[in-house]
């Protein structure tokens, strides 16, 4: 099982950028502690984090065939990206939208996703375990899925 997860932009800054809401954590040790998760519960993970819209797209289309699913913290995109939300669709690959801060607490701006219609589930508000709980939830689905094939 191949699970491939997106980050969208200024998520690269993770650790430095508004510390006070997204924590100290860096984007590497993130991604280092999903490894170990992963490997836990024997999924195969791969990473890729862009400030761009069209490059995220790419991202989405390449996972085509080689993901059986995907986990999107797509940044501000969430809230405007009719691009990515139809590309996540194109796919047909389940997909579970994560962010670190609880986006529903925040500015009324964020509180709309536009993704969250197309994806299997939200997790939001639990910083870097927002990520995990992606991951394991997102597995535990999968198996079920391939199981009723
Ligand atoms: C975020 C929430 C978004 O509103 C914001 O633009 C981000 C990060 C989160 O993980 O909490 O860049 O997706």
């Amino acid at each position: 099982m191949r699970i491939h997860i997106l980050n969208g932009p200024n998520l690269n800054l993770l650790g430095s950028r508004e510390v006070e809401i997204y924590g100290r954590q860096t984007l590497e040790a993130l991604n280092a502690h999903l490894r170990t998760v992963a490997e836990e519960i024997g999924v195969e993970i791969d990473f890729f984090q862009s400030n761009h819209e069209g490059a995220l797209i790419d991202s989405v289309h390449a996972a085509r065939g080689k993901a059986d699913g995907l986990i999107v913290n797509a940044g501000a995109l969430t809230h405007t990206s009719i691009a990515l939300r139809d590309a996540i669709s194109a796919v047909q690959i389940p997909t579970v939208e994560v962010h670190l801060s609880n986006i529903h607490a925040r500015e009324e701006f964020r509180r709309h996703s536009v993704l969250a219609p197309i994806c299997l589930g939200q997790i939001s508000g639990f910083g870097p375990r927002s990520y995990e709980l992606a991951l394991r939830a997102l597995a535990v689905e999968l198996g079920e899925m391939q199981s009723e094939d």
